[in-house]
């Protein structure tokens, strides 16, 4: 029987200095039952608690250690970095060569800006983008996360269908209180995956939109991949009205491909956000993209400032990263979809097995599972309707019980590492296969 002790008194000493004991919602109790888990190391692909339970490690920092944790070449660039100092007022020749390395892996960027997260990220894209085009609007997408920024924070967790509105006509719903009524005037939500829709809006509001965002594989509401044609459509509907697309690859970049899901599907945005992955485990934010646009950012025009962007620290963390990521052809890149296409195919199975109404979705290094009657999940709307997510709960905090470590919000995903090996997938399957029998 699994112990959780100290995890269990080190989380009543938490909730008496730090705000619901976490220091982001999504960590806390008000998820976790009966209380959070509290990490005490981590190594390659697995994590240790404070009760020396050991977890194969799914969740991998919301997505930022693509190579596992305490990575050799990663804390030897850290230590590296310490040593000649994290951070000066200047800049250095660092920051040059990491951004040469982003230039060649990404198709669509020409020009970088660091940040120091993948929020900080997204809300100068939109800035740079309301700044080059002079127009104030801009579409995101239903149940598509960006980041915390006030003029994004809408629509993106899960409701009862009822309070949605039609799918011509969404209503705007704010995922925080705190949000002014102006933050959100200039923001138009959509459903995803839906090009007839999109047109609408695109003509209802001509002339006014300066940006399209999205996800180009929606890694919040679980993992939820473009229809076929579809990320090319956005790319047609923005060029012809000289709207910008922003990829959101945040979740995305550095893993699909080394030049993100931009590279894998071949559409090439005029803009796009990086940040998780990028960093291998640390902080780290960057806006990419075509020159004429990015050089907007320019003094006296659109202003993004920011004491930490692109310390030495994080530019030395980031190199090596790509290092690693890119070298013998891409190989580690592919080990994240081997490794996730095979957890992805044996969760069917073992779902199929047991006649477990349960589809996996996703492809490669992401992937989440829905208990649904349906065979797809395509947009939001469907995530709202026809997904038990109690019941994923559920099963997710049996497969913690198991030793795997998920997120038990059914609204995030599964992710791989480079340090995962199959002898973990064996390990996710069993304990997958286990906490079915247990529920
Ligand atoms: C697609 C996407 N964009 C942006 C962000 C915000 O990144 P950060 O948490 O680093 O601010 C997230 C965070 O989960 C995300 O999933």
């Amino acid at each position: 029987m699994r112990q959780i002790e100290r995890s269990r008194q080190l989380y009543l000493r938490a909730q008496e200095v730090l705000v619901e004991g976490v220091n982001s919602p999504s960590r806390g109790g008000r998820f976790y039952k009966p209380h959070p888990l509290f990490i005490d190391h981590g190594r390659g692909g697995h994590i240790y608690d404070v009760d020396d339970n050991e977890y194969v490690d799914l969740m991998l920092g919301f997505s930022a250690l693509v190579l596992g944790h305490a990575h050799p070449e990663i804390v030897e660039a850290l230590s590296r970095a310490a040593k000649a100092g994290t951070h000066y007022a200047a800049i250095t020749e660092i920051e040059v060569k990491v951004a040469e390395r982003l230039c060649q892996l990404i198709p669509c960027a020409e020009r970088v800006r660091f940040a120091n997260s993948g929020t900080e990220a997204t809300m100068a894209a939109i800035r740079l983008a309301r700044g080059f085009t002079g127009r104030n609007k801009f579409i995101k997408f239903e149940g598509h996360y960006h980041g915390w920024y006030d003029d994004f924070l809408l629509n993106c967790h899960g409701r009862p269908t009822d309070a949605l509105g039609t799918r011509k006509d969404p209503v705007l719903i704010p995922d925080s209180s705190g949000l002014t009524r102006e933050s959100l005037a200039n923001t138009i939500v959509v459903p995803w995956n839906d090009i007839e829709i999109l047109l609408d809006k695109a003509n209802q509001y001509k002339g006014q939109i300066a940006a399209i965002i999205t996800e180009p594989v929606m890694s919040n509401i679980g993992c939820i991949p473009p229809k076929p044609g579809y990320l090319e459509a956005l790319r047609q509907i923005t060029r012809d009205n000289g709207i910008l697309l922003i990829f959101d690859e945040v979740v995305t970049g550095f893993r699909y491909a080394p030049g993100g899901c931009q590279e894998y599907f071949r559409v090439v945005p005029d803009v796009a956000t990086f940040g998780k992955a990028m960093g291998a485990g640390i902080s780290i934010g960057a806006v990419v993209g075509k020159r004429e646009i990015m050089d907007t950012f320019s003094w006296g025009k659109v202003l993004h400032y920011g004491t930490f962007n692109a310390t030495h620290l994080a530019m030395e963390v980031v190199h090596t990263n790509l290092d690693v990521l890119t070298r013998n052809g891409n190989a580690n890149i592919k080990h994240l979809h081997d490794i996730g296409n095979q957890i992805i195919a044996g969760l069917r199975e073992i779902f199929n097995h047991r006649k477990v109404p349960a589809i996996v979705q996703g492809f490669g290094p992401m992937f989440q599972i829905y208990f649904t009657q349906k065979e797809s999940i395509g947009d939001y709307r469907d995530y709202c309707s026809d997904v038990d997510t109690e019941k994923y709960s559920r099963f997710a905090h049996e497969l913690i019980k198991c030793g795997v470590y998920v997120t038990v919000s059914n609204g995030l995903h599964s992710i791989t590492c480079t340090a995962h090996t199959e002898e973990d997938v064996d390990r996710v399957l069993n304990a997958a296969d286990d906490a079915l029998g247990n529920m």
